[in-house]
């Protein structure tokens, strides 16, 4: 391969072709993912910004001030009142819960995390790392947090308590007022709202009842929102966000040979910092309105695909509260895999077994009136 140099025309080619066998977002078909079709003008911003690396940010000050305007309009988002609210694009909501725990690590000195077992994988990845203790805590008939579960394991060692605001499998959002109120003081209270993020806070612009769970509690420490999944934004695009800028210098290192003034003491190095270009853009762009539009729609079909489900004798787990619908099949994993052969990639949850569809905005009804039909197929052909 590295032996002589590929005309242009042949690497073009290759690109192609690998291209060509990923699935896309366009054909409708992707209804597992949680990322989308990002913004047009996100994806000029990403091509505009490709050279930037907000790891050496001395060098783009411009681009630093985009991540700057873009963790500004997210602390709004979510409950910021004061300015003090400080944050940073990272790579993904991984990035971000763990950065998150290695702030609460360093903080308080302690090791234990307690988090329901509807968390992402991603904090037992963090512990790992981090040599902090995972405490896994069951889940209500609401599949949220038991908080009488969370109240028999915080101890004198709890580093961290951890809600989630939209999980990956149900789309369920714990009750962060209520880990607001059993946990001590001094532990440090994070939640993931890595997909909730763009979702909820439009949620309730739309009359949903959305309790709060963001900066708007006041023991919440930090959270993680995603701008590559509902924010409309290019992929790599999480975001940390934390109550108090000064934690940040818990995880600080010194790094004499970058120009790095004003730069986020962040996991990552070299940061992809033409999604923090591409975040700013399709927040600035869409303005609260655009997304509200975008939830609203999502909405329309997840309930679509919920009137459908119905109609075929499929319950839900649950009423979808955002744009996840989880349905009680036979088998979820053989389904699931007979609707692969038929073109349709679709998830399973585990807990409980189910087939789950994550209504992003590239979906639409004729999608999932396509996916019903030979949902219909493979379920009679099952019987
Ligand atoms: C609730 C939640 N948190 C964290 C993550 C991890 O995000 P990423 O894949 O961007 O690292 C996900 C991914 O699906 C998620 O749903």
């Amino acid at each position: 391969m590295w032996v002589k140099p590929t005309a242009r025309k042949t690497v073009m080619y290759e690109l192609e072709a690998a291209l060509a066998e990923d699935h896309h977002f366009s054909g409708g078909h992707v209804i597992s993912s949680m990322c989308t079709d990002p913004l047009d003008i996100a994806k000029e911003a990403h091509a505009m910004f490709i050279e930037s690396n907000l790891g050496n940010a001395g060098l783009y000050p411009g681009t630093l001030r985009l991540e700057k305007m873009a963790i500004d309009a997210m602390g709004r988002l979510l409950g910021a009142k004061d300015g003090n609210i400080a944050g940073g694009i990272v790579s993904g909501g991984t990035e971000a819960n763990i950065t998150a725990l290695w702030i609460a690590r360093n903080i308080t000195g302690k090791k234990k995390v307690i988090f329901p077992k509807s968390a992402h994988f991603s904090f037992h990845k963090a512990c790992d790392i981090l040599a902090m203790e995972p405490v896994m805590v069951p889940l209500n008939e609401n599949f949220t947090i038991d908080l009488d579960e969370v109240t028999r394991r915080v101890d004198s060692d709890t580093a961290a308590v951890v809600g989630i605001a939209g999980t990956t499998e149900l789309g369920a959002v714990d009750d962060i007022h209520g880990l607001a109120d059993i946990i001590p003081e001094g532990v440090f209270l994070h939640v993931d709202a890595a997909f909730g993020g763009f979702v909820l806070p439009f949620l309730r612009d739309l009359g949903h009842r959305v309790p709060d769970f963001d900066f708007s509690v006041e023991k919440v420490s930090s959270i993680a929102a995603d701008p590559h999944k509902m924010g409309m934004a290019t992929v790599p695009s999480g975001a940390l966000l934390v109550r108090d800028r000064k934690w940040f210098r818990t995880i600080h290192k010194d790094a004499p040979y970058l120009d790095t003034v004003g730069q986020l003491s962040a996991l990552s190095g070299t940061r992809c910092s033409a999604a923090a270009a591409a975040s700013y853009a399709a927040m600035r762009s869409l303005g609260r309105e655009g997304y509200i539009k975008i939830v609203e729609g999502c909405m329309d079909v997840t309930h679509h695909a919920l009137g459908k489900a119905r109609k075929m004798g499929l319950e839900p787990v649950m009423e979808p509260v955002m744009n996840i619908l989880c349905l009680r099949v036979p088998d979820p994993k053989a389904v699931q895999k007979s609707l692969d052969v038929k073109g349709w990639k679709v998830s399973v949850a585990q807990n409980p077994p189910s087939l789950r569809l994550v209504i992003m905005p590239h979906v639409t009804k004729d999608g999932i009136d396509g996916l019903f039909s030979d949902l219909g197929d493979v379920l009679e052909d099952r019987r």
